[in-house]
């Protein structure tokens, strides 16, 4: 097992896979490992739903790339017909694809509309931990993965397509794979940009660069 430093800083997003089956039992134990992440009221308010058969992955592909090119449409964008075919082969392609949705079950229900939804941002914030152990543990196994928020914009589309209930909402999929590609690391903020001591704006003073400005590098 990597240092966890080192397994967050070295996990990267990624988009290309080789053509390679992914086996059953890494697929589980990272969704064993996202089933670890700390959860508000411990409600687990995610449900996953994964797709290895090639007929799958291609519907929800289509079904969402047209969705896509639909708000094109709508905001006078014209389409690129490459830009459209890489939206399918995307998710067409990876070996496979983990749809991630959230649910109110389990999270409390406020008599105050504006507490309720704060109990929303919750179930989102549990999601997102989630997210992330399935990207850890996915790198944590030589595994190459990716966030796409792609299915937040068209929840509708997603649920018909895999005949998902109303009361789960379709929320972002991760792409996973042995990797193909080996991305450069993305810059990160420095710490003056979101660190602040005390009070908000005081800059937070580094003592260790080493750990810090040069993290990324
Ligand atoms: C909520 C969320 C949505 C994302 N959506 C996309 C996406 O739709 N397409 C994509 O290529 N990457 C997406 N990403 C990945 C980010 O682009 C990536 O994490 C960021 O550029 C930093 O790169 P790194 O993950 O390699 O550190 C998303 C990440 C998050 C957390």
């Amino acid at each position: 097992m990597q240092d966890l430093f080192e397994a967050i800083k070295h996990r990267r997003s990624i988009r290309k896979y080789q053509n390679k089956p992914v086996p059953q039992s890494l697929i589980e134990k990272i969704l064993v490992a996202a089933s670890w992440a700390p959860s508000a009221h411990n409600a687990q308010p995610w449900r996953f739903i994964i797709l290895t058969e090639s007929e799958s992955k291609q519907v929800v592909a289509e079904a969402m790339a047209e969705s896509w090119a639909a708000d094109m449409e709508k905001d006078n964008v014209k389409i690129d017909e490459k830009v459209y075919k890489v939206r399918i082969e995307r998710f067409a392609s990876a070996p496979v694809i983990i749809l991630a949705c959230a649910t109110m079950e389990g999270m409390y229900m406020q008599p105050d509309p504006e507490r309720q939804k704060v109990e929303r941002d919750l179930a989102m914030q549990s999601l997102g931990a989630a997210m992330q152990n399935l990207l850890l543990m996915a790198h944590a196994k030589g595994l190459g993965a990716c966030w796409f928020c792609a299915p937040s914009f068209c929840k509708a589309t997603v649920r018909e397509a895999l005949k998902i209930p109303d009361e789960f909402e379709p929320q972002a999929i991760v792409a996973i794979g042995y990797p193909d590609e080996k991305p450069i690391a993305p810059n990160r903020k420095v710490f003056g940009e979101y660190c602040f001591k005390n009070i908000w704006g005081k800059v937070f003073y580094v003592q260790n660069t080493q750990t810090t400005f040069k993290m990324c590098k």
